[in-house]
């Protein structure tokens, strides 16, 4: 089992490595904050995890993300990148929405390795894999991608959406397929949410995942803010694990399958520490 930088800092990661330098930066990078965010000085990233759109094709039960049409141009992004990145370890495409969505995904992609944004050690696009296949494998060898991040909460429909409302399993699976044939050289990851509704069924995603050549499973537990105005409110709070439920359902999947892939496990106080953390490295407001 390994953690990986662009998904949990050095610094949550208790006594396994140095810390990085203090002026090194993990943000995000979208609609709400790229104004502001061009006005601070130059700096190193350890991270950049950016948001070209802001909207999806999906409505999560639990996902707490507002959306809107707004997105930010290849030169906002350009300016971005000239004017504060000195460097970036990771860049992740796609954080808070779907990147897929965007037409411009791929050739944005080709914009960042061609600029000092480029990651020195991981190019990665998260998505809940729909729409993959409509955007040009090619330009994603050429841009130098090594992680496809894909969103499976179940190996079997009926819990894939009810989950992720009404997204089809089967398209995921052609689509990672298709990817997989197309750039067999990138690592592909299954990224689950776990929730009381898919616990129990979570060695099927893994099964199904081997079987696809995913070498990577990333479980994160379910949070929920009931503040929140976007999240299913009738729902969540019965899709939230008991205390050792995460843990309990942790020590089964090692258990059965621990060697055989890579996994990283994140409960929910964890995952809400690491993202209010991001934010605040953003140097930006706070949404
Ligand atoms: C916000 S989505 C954005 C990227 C893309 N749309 C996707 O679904 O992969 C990123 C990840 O956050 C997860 N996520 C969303 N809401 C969550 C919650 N309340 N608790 C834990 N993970 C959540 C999603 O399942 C997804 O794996
Ligand atoms: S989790 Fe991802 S796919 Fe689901 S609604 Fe949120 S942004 Fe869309």
């Amino acid at each position: 089992m390994r953690f990986l930088d662009f998904l949990f800092p050095k610094s949550l990661r208790p006594g396994r490595q140095p810390a990085p330098p203090a002026d090194e930066k993990d943000s995000q990078l979208n609609v709400y904050n790229y104004r502001e965010a061009i006005k601070e000085p130059p700096a190193h990233f350890s991270a950049i995890r950016f948001d070209p759109n802001n909207t999806c094709n999906l409505h999560c039960v639990y996902c707490h993300n507002p959306r809107s049409d707004e997105s930010v141009s290849a030169q906002e992004l350009m300016d971005f990148i000239d004017s504060r990145v000195l460097a970036v370890k990771h860049f992740q495409m796609g954080c808070i929405m779907e990147p897929t969505l965007d037409k411009r995904l791929t050739d944005l992609m080709l914009a960042v390795s061609k600029s000092r944004a480029k990651p020195t050690e991981t190019f990665m696009l998260q998505t809940n894999g729909l729409l993959l296949n409509k955007h040009d494998f090619g330009k994603m060898r050429e841009a130098g991608l090594t992680l496809l991040s894909v969103s499976v909460d179940a190996a079997e429909p009926d819990t894939q959406k009810e989950l992720r409302n009404g997204t089809s399993l089967d398209r995921v699976v052609r689509n990672v397929r298709a990817f997989r044939e197309a750039l067999p050289e990138v690592k592909v990851s299954f990224i689950t949410t776990v929730t009381t509704s898919n616990i129990a069924k979570v060695s099927g995603i893994v099964a199904l995942g081997l079987d696809l050549g995913v070498k990577q499973f990333v479980f994160r537990e379910v949070f929920y803010h009931p503040e929140n105005d976007i999240v299913d409110h009738a729902r969540m709070p019965g899709l939230l694990l008991k205390p050792g439920q995460f843990q309990g359902m942790r020590d089964e999947i090692l258990g059965a399958y621990e060697g055989q892939a890579e996994f990283i496990f994140a409960d929910s106080v964890s995952i809400s520490t690491y993202i209010e953390k991001i934010k605040t490295d953003s140097l930006i407001p706070k949404h």
